[in-house]
């Protein structure tokens, strides 16, 4: 996250960075602007919880919540950890993560590497409660019953966590991603709902999907969840597509890929689920983001809230301020007096008043 981390393998300087956070080394890494209190504007509540700010930092960088805290004071509104899976797992073997400095990108085959719930939930109950910070749930690879690992990870997690997010999407677990197929959909989605109700009913429950997706796919994701009783989607996880362009040596490696090359494709899948949903299903936008334009368009392709990963290893963590003051002034510009009211605003015709560079845009 250093600059002179990206002279090290990518997931070894991830892992250094962990640990000097653990080790309490965070105020090296968060600037004066990081402690600063974040403009009005950008305050949302949502779920019942009250975000500051609508930047979040995306699931697979603190798997084991060993700092959600020491993250969160990098400036994120919020802190996704995980996945996490019932019983720890190795992951595959390494290297398994690539760095695409070229493209600004990121090619992972992690595996769902995870210290399993006992460790995790151990950890959070730990924690004084403070700041928001979602448990993202998986499943074993080895495991023959992915409702009962997720009906697990809720159970188990529902407590210590303000949001659950169930995994369907990650590229690297076989078989996972055909969990968002409509049949899978329908059995899953109730056993969820009543594994959240028997351990805490009010907690969000929401679901990761992947950005492969076809169009009826995207239909059938919509419709089964819209009235269901799950509290929104994250759009999206990494993708398995090599868009044409891309021109880092290590584009062709095997893995789910993320940053400036996900932009697109997560943020018309986004477009989608606002569209197919009618609104009604809060989104979180992820893909891509690296400045405060990528998430505002985000925001107004539907996103209430957004996250971010990849321009975190390539931007280093002053990034997170930025975004936040310049989100701040793009939505004074447009007119928007909250976060709120630009949430979806590409999709309908602005009022002349906001009709502005950004309020012309159409919806992607
Ligand atoms: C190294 C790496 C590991 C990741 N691990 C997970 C994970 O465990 N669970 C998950 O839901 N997403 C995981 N992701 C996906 C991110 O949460 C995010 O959806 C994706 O990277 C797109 O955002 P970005 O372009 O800002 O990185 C991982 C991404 C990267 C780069």
């Amino acid at each position: 996250m250093l600059p002179a981390l990206r002279l090290l393998p990518a997931e070894f300087a991830r892992d250094l960075t962990i640990r000097g956070l653990e080790a309490g080394l965070g105020g090296l890494m968060n600037d004066r602007a990081a402690r600063q209190p974040d403009p009005p504007i950008l305050a949302q509540r949502l779920w019942g919880l009250d975000f500051t700010n609508p930047v979040g930092l995306a699931a697979g960088y603190d798997k084991d919540a060993r700092v959600p805290d020491a993250l969160r004071r990098l400036g994120f509104g919020f802190v996704e950890v995980g996945t996490v899976t019932p019983r720890p797992q190795p992951g595959n073997p390494k290297p398994r993560v690539f760095r695409l400095e070229k493209d600004q990108a990121i090619i992972n085959r992690m595996g769902f590497n995870s210290d399993g719930l006992d460790a995790v939930v151990e950890r959070l109950a730990r924690r004084p409660r403070s700041g928001i910070v979602g448990v993202n749930l998986g499943k074993n690879r080895d495991s023959g019953d992915a409702v009962g690992d997720y009906e697990l990870g809720i159970r188990r997690a529902a407590r210590f966590a303000d949001y659950l997010v169930v995994n369907i999407s990650s590229p690297n677990t076989p078989g996972l991603r055909q969990l968002q197929r409509r049949e899978s959909l329908q059995s899953l989605i109730p056993a969820l709902l009543e594994a959240r109700r028997e351990s805490r009913p009010e907690v969000p429950l929401l679901v990761k999907i992947a950005p492969d997706l076809g169009a009826a796919e995207r239909a059938d994701i919509a419709s089964i969840l819209v009235d269901s009783g799950i509290d929104g989607l994250i759009v999206s996880n990494t993708t398995l597509d090599r868009p044409a362009g891309l021109t880092s040596r290590t584009a062709q490696e095997e893995g789910g890929l993320s940053g400036r090359p996900l932009f697109g494709s997560s943020t018309k899948l986004l477009a989608d689920m606002y569209r197919l949903t009618q609104a009604r299903l809060p989104l979180i936008g992820v893909g891509g983001v690296a400045c405060a334009s990528d998430a505002y368009a985000k925001i107004r392709a539907g996103a209430c809230l957004v996250q971010l990963y990849t321009a975190l290893v390539f931007h280093g963590p002053h990034l997170v301020s930025q975004i936040k003051q310049d989100l701040a002034d793009l939505l004074q510009q447009d007119g928007f007096a909250s976060i709120t009211e630009a949430v979806g605003a590409a999709h309908r015709s602005a009022p002349a008043s906001t009709r502005t560079k950004h309020a012309e845009r159409a919806p992607p």
